[in-house]
């Protein structure tokens, strides 16, 4: 027989309203990454024959921030039961080709923090003989007040899950609390769910009757005890900026175990995919936003912003820097303060160490990029492209005027304006030239002294 696999639900047709957003619940993001995709990353280690996504009417931006999981609309939403029954006719397939599925997941699109071992932790709990139908994720938080109580019958085993709302003081006055998440026998999933009804204070389906559903048929249900900070599920923009806290704390160790020193962990931002290789020095206040990608020996200063860049070994970059999408570093290029690179690859030693603006360029090996560079790769409709080949030397202050190229070796005078191609090795001067006028400074000076002098002797 093969492996016995499981398939995962994921539930998130909630309307989200306490979210106050015109975007659905579930795409806000947690490091930079939906925090829906969160939970589909931390089951997809656990190879999941199949995921399928339970979603409301209407939320195709969702559907697309999921694929390849297949999706379900659950329309109305009424209640978490009947949105697993929702997602039969997704299953099917998946469960028509392999019969070896023999547990559902059912996880919550709002509840990004868990980790692949902790689910792979509850799916062991409930293949633990003798087997139990269903397992539920207990936990203890701080405050229980909000979540449904686990009641446990004599022999430690589950009896059923009440909800806040319906339980009794007595009930109420448990510590065990649902987490939500469950791991189901799949054989017997829909005929659980098809049994629930809506007798409770909500009228909705609750996922949670199946535990007194399958009681009654003399099946076991147990609790696996989970760590209550990975069952925080999201309501609100304050629930949504604690978690990112969390998730920040996570990275932030992954990245020192890594091999990252991190000066001042608590002031730099990572994103969920996020890059570092070994002994990159990461100074206090640096923001990395998504697609950014680091080699070994990197020193990145304070008060750096990157997204979608790529460094290579060896490089420093910032204080102060901007790396916008398309920056491409290459080994032990250096730029430095008040320097913004979009849609550019800097060469191996590329020196580009203050204020400039480097867009849709391709700068060669070794060049150096003197202060005020700004290459003018825009003329109000498109976007033009500046290439400097290998060697050259662009002075401060020059303006390359886009579409342009400099060749390799050439220097460029400082205060140039580069509008027609420059020569290989070539030296160009491209401003206006100088004039000296010997001895006039004083005469001037002479001139206004009197003219000021007149101006008293009028106003008085
Ligand atoms: C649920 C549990 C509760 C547990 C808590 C943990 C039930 C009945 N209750 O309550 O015991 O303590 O989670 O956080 O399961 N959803 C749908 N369709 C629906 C309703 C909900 O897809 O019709 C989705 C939501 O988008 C959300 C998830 O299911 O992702 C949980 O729903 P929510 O309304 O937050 O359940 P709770 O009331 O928090
Ligand atoms: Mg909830």
């Amino acid at each position: 027989m093969s492996n016995p696999r499981f398939a995962a639900i994921v539930l998130a047709a909630g309307e989200g309203t306490r979210m106050n957003s015109a975007r659905p619940k579930v795409l806000h993001e947690l490091a930079g990454r939906p925090m829906i995709r969160h939970v589909i990353e931390a089951v997809r280690p656990l190879d999941p024959a199949a995921t399928i996504v339970v979603l409301g009417p209407g939320m195709d931006a969702v559907a697309q921030a999921v694929a390849p999981a297949a999706t379900a609309v659950q329309h109305p939403p009424r209640g978490t039961g009947d949105a697993v029954k929702s997602a039969r006719a997704a299953l099917a397939p998946a469960v028509a080709a392999e019969a070896s599925i023999r547990d559902v997941l059912v996880l919550f699109g709002d509840t990004p923090l868990l980790r692949p071992e902790t689910l792979a932790h509850l799916l062991a709990e409930r293949r633990r003989a003798p087997e139990a139908a269903v397992v539920a994720a207990g936990m203890r938080p701080a405050d229980p007040s909000p979540y449904g109580r686990l009641v446990l019958a004599a022999d430690g085993d589950l009896d059923r899950i009440v909800e806040a709302r319906d339980a009794s003081p007595e009930e109420r006055a448990i510590g065990l609390c649902n987490g939500g998440i469950m791991a189901i026998d799949a054989a017997r999933l829909f005929d659980l769910v098809d049994r629930i009804g809506n007798d409770n204070a909500k009228r909705e389906y609750y996922l949670t009757d199946i535990v007194e559903i399958a009681r009654a048929q003399g099946l076991r249900c147990r609790v696996a005890e989970l760590p209550a900070d990975e069952l925080i599920g999201i309501n609100t923009r304050v629930e949504l900026a604690a978690a990112e806290a969390i998730f920040q704390d996570r990275l932030r160790r992954a990245a020192m175990e890594a091999g990252a020193t991190l000066v001042s962990p608590e002031t730099v931002f990572f994103s969920a995919d996020t890059r570092l290789g070994r002994d990159v020095v990461i100074e206090p206040y640096v923001f990395f936003g998504s697609g950014v990608s680091i080699a070994n020996d990197v020193l990145i200063r304070s008060f750096t912003h990157m997204e979608r860049a790529t460094i290579s070994a060896g490089a420093i970059v910032g204080p102060f820097a901007r790396l916008r999408p398309g920056a491409v570093l290459d080994e032990n290029v250096h730029v430095g303060n008040f320097v913004e690179v979009k849609e550019t690859r800097l060469r191996a030693g590329v020196k580009a160490n203050h204020l400039s603006y480097l867009g849709d360029s391709d700068i060669g090996a070794g060049s150096n990029i003197g202060a005020g560079t700004i290459t003018c790769n825009y003329d109000g409709f498109n976007k033009w492209r500046t290439t400097i080949g290998a060697g050259a030397f662009i002075g401060s202050n020059t303006a390359l005027v886009a579409p342009v190229s400099v060749g390799a070796g050439a220097i460029v005078a400082a205060g140039s304006t580069v509008t027609a191609d420059v020569p290989p090795d070539a030296l160009t001067i491209a401003r206006a030239p100088q004039v000296d006028k010997p001895d006039r400074a004083p005469a001037i000076r002479e001139r206004l002294r009197a003219l000021k002098e007149q101006l008293r002797r009028k106003s008085s």
